[in-house]
């Protein structure tokens, strides 16, 4: 498990194994924009101010994803406890 923490409110989530971010934030009733769910279409795409992500997806080029300034929360996870999101 980490935790993703929002800029705009401070407010931080537990991500539980086997859940994703996105339906962590969902639940809690963050929007997050979604489409495929699966990591190719890049809709989901979030600003990434602190930590570094565990990235999942298809959709970011290998330069992008080493960046560690964004990632898709519908799958991506976290290699750093917390994750500060530009959310
Ligand atoms: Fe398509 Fe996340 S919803 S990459």
């Amino acid at each position: 498990p980490f935790e993703v923490q929002l800029k705009s409110t401070g407010a931080a989530y537990t991500i539980p194994v086997g859940v994703t971010v996105m339906k962590v934030l969902q639940d809690a009733g963050v929007f997050v924009p979604a489409s495929c769910e699966q990591g190719v279409c890049g809709t989901c795409l979030t600003r990434v101010l602190e930590g570094v992500p565990d990235h999942r997806d298809q959709y970011l080029t290998e330069e992008e994803q080493a960046a560690n300034d964004q990632f898709t929360p519908c799958c991506s996870r976290s290699k750093t406890p917390t994750l500060l999101l530009d959310l």
